[in-house]
Parts: C-alpha cells; structure tokens; sequence
C-alpha cells in the first residue's frame, strides 16, 4: 500500500485523489497541503483525509512515500526538488517545468534521489494510443512521412481570470501550447519519434494574456518524417485534438483518443478498433477530461515502484517534451528554425 500526499489542492487534484481512490488496494491518500490552507482543509474534508498546514509537514510525514505535484505549472520545479530531497516518488502534473534551468535542476535532484517519477500525460494511457504505438513499432503504418497535431481549443477570458498564473510567462510558462498542447506535443514525441528542428509562428489573437493563445509550427522528426503542429485556445466552440500519422503504408487518424481512421495497406485493418473506448475531451471545457487516464497512469506509478521499472510516462519523457516547446517559442521568438 503506498501512501500519496497531495501538494496544491485546486482544479486538477480531485483527479488525483479520486484515482487514489479507484485504487483503494494499493494507494491511500495520507495527507494534502496547499498554501490557501482553507482550500487544504475543504479538499481534505472532501475526500477524507488530513490537511498538512505545510509541504514542508507534509513531506516530513512517514507515512508519505509518493506524491502528487498539482500546484501552478511554474511551481512544479519547486516541489519536485523537496520531494525527491525527501526521497518521495513522484507523480508531477504536466508540464514538468517550465524552462531550461528549472528542467535541469529537477532531472539532477530526481536521479540523484533514485526515485520514481511519472509526468502526467494521461493520454498515452488509453488503449487506443497503445494500439497506435504498436501498429508504428510494428511497421503497419510504413515509414512516417508526418505526424501532426491540430489542437482548435475554446478558453474564455473567464478560464484565464480564474486564476492569477493562467495565462502568465512567469507561472504558466506558455499560454495554449505549454498548457493545453503539451499532451499532443507528448503524443507525436511517443508515436512518431524525437524530434529534430521546428520552425513556429506565434501570436495573441484574442485573449488578453501575456503569452500565445494561437501557435502554428513546422516540425521536423529526427525519422525525417515532417509535422505540423498547431495549438490555439480562441476558437468557439472548441474541437477534440486531432493527431495524424500517416506512412507510406497506412494512416491512422485520431479525434483526441478515438481513433477516427484506421486505413492501413495490410490486412490489419480491424473495424473495431474505431469502437475502442476513449477519454472524454476537454477541447472546449477544462474539467471535462476523464478520469481514466489518471487512474491508468498512477497505477503504473504504483507499478514501477514496486518493480523498478520506468513509468510509461516518465522523467525523460516529461523533459522531452517541455524541450520541444521551449524550442518552438524560441524559433517564433528569433523568426528562425531552431535545431534541437
Ligand atoms: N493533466 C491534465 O489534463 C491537466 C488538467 C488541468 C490542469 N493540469 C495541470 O495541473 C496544474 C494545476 O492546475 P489547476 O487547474 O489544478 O490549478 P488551480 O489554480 O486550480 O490549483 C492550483 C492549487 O495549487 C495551490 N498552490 C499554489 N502554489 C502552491 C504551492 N507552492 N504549494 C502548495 N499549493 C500551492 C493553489 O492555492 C491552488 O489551490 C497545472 O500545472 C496544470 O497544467 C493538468
């Protein structure tokens, strides 16, 4: 049974705690703290457990050994290094961090920790994505010739008032790529490859905030595959994530986890994959995501644990991704191709 405690106790931690929950053989949820203690003790009241007056007395308690990291993505970085100081493992919501330096310093305290850490990226779990992961590795699809994401998101004003850091440099670090678009931007890193220059436009179209609402860029694989990937939060009504792979012999087409297109030239072409359940999409409202993928994810954790191994999302992979971005806002910054 492995105790979590909770750090940061707003919107997206009552997805950890409720998985904590749907876990209930192999997980407990110790304790939670946020800096508004108010908000510590409602959350607390609400799923039954304690509120820490502090992280600091939260990672002091024995009973701790994993926690969930769910404060301002640009406080991420803070609460990983005390963590892994007190040799908890790990689960921090995405993005990791939010620049190089903040990335650096994590990945050195957590492996010199040895630790386990899962970056959330609740969508590699879905079934539908490891049917598509296979079917690449498998060379059903041929060679890549693009990957690509089209994320048309709806955010209100409303969304980015709601809370002080939404939509700022400092605490959000980017604005519909760093926050909405890096769960695509983790997606094409796991199906298509690493990545290996971008070039990027980037603009704030609509909304008043301090970072980009609307972003295209030109992306290169390391495969030699090329991408488009696209991120805004201005359009109405807002529309599921698309992610296209196509090869030489097969395209699959995905609306967030559904996949829409399963069009390959060998005889794998199942009718039912179409029908594998997927995650609820929160192209148009936050909250609506689904609970499963964190449900998946955190039992992985749970697993590596146990075993050792790496978490299908991990330290790596929550670096990879944030790397990208932060090369795409450069590249729409100095009007240029950045090389990774
Ligand atoms: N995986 C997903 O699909 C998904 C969805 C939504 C949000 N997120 C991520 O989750 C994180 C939090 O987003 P949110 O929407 O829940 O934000 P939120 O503003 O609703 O909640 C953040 C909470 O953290 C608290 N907090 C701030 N600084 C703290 C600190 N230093 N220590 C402890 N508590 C602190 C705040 O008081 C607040 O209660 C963000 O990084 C965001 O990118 C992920």
């Amino acid at each position: 049974m492995i105790g979590f405690g909770i750090i940061g106790c707003g919107v997206i931690a009552d997805f950890h705690a409720n998985a904590i929950a749907e876990l209930a053989g192999e997980a407990r949820l110790v304790g939670v703290c946020d800096v508004m203690f108010d908000a510590a003790e409602k959350f607390a009241g609400r799923h039954g457990t304690v509120a820490f007056k502090t992280e600091d007395e939260l990672l002091a308690c024995p009973d701790v050994a994993a926690v969930c990291i769910c404060t301002p993505s640009g406080y991420h970085a803070a609460s990983v290094i005390k963590a892994a100081a007190a040799g908890k493992h790990i689960v921090c919501e995405k993005p990791l961090a939010i620049n190089a330096s903040q990335l650096a310093q994590v990945e050195s305290c957590c492996r010199a920790a040895g630790i386990t850490v899962s970056v959330i990226s609740q969508n590699r779990y879905a079934k539908s994505i490891k049917k598509v992961k296979r079917a690449v590795d498998e060379g059903l699809l041929g060679k890549i010739v693009c990957a690509d994401i089209y994320m048309k998101y709806h955010r209100s004003q409303e969304y980015y008032d709601s809370g002080s850091w939404r939509g700022t440099k400092r605490i959000d670090g980017g604005g519909a790529l760093m926050n909405q678009g890096i769960h695509g931007v983790d997606l094409l890193l796991y199906l298509a490859g690493e990545v290996k220059s971008v070039y990027a436009l980037s603009k704030t179209l609509v909304r008043s905030i301090e970072v980009e609402d609307t972003l295209s860029a030109v992306v290169e694989y390391k495969s030699g595959a090329t991408g488009i990937i696209q991120a805004t939060t201005s359009v109405y009504p807002g529309y599921p994530r698309r992610l296209e792979l196509n090869g030489d012999k097969g395209t699959v087409i995905l609306d967030e986890t559904s996949i829409v297109r399963w069009d390959l030239e060998t005889a794998a072409n199942e009718e039912d994959v179409i029908l594998l359940p997927a995650f609820t999409s929160g192209a148009s409202t936050p909250t609506a995501i689904s609970n499963d993928g964190h449900v998946q994810q955190i039992a992985d954790f749970i697993a590596c644990i146990k075993t050792g191994a790496q978490p299908l999302s991990g330290l790596a992979d929550g670096k990879k991704a944030v790397e990208v971005i932060l090369a795409i806002y450069r590249s729409a910054q100095e009007r240029r191709p950045i090389d990774l």
